[in-house]
């Protein structure tokens, strides 16, 4: 594979970057995620994690099974007080 092959399409993180991210240390799709924001687009990592999750498996000798998907986090969007309450205007 060359090393400018996307992994992440929402994110445009390349296979090189996901490996030096590993070779940084990260050994959870977490870890790769903080460090090259992987998985943190559009799709939330639909497309990319199974990809990260196996990376991470062969760089660092783990079992995929064993290899944690990422943390799905809910989308969330700043809201005025007033949608829990309070003062329209506030
Ligand atoms: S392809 Fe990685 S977050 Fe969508």
């Amino acid at each position: 594979m060359g090393e400018e092959l996307i992994i992440c399409r929402c994110q445009e993180v390349t296979e090189k970057e996901i490996l030096d991210a590993i070779a940084d240390g990260a050994t959870t799709v977490d870890g790769v995620k903080r460090r090259t924001r992987a998985c943190m687009g559009l799709c939330q990592g639909k497309t990319c994690g199974r990809l990260v999750q196996s990376m991470v498996a062969r760089q660092t000798g783990q079992n995929p099974a064993d290899v944690p998907p990422q943390k799905s986090r809910m989308p969330a969007r700043p809201v005025k007080i007033g949608t829990f309450g309070g003062p329209e205007d506030v």
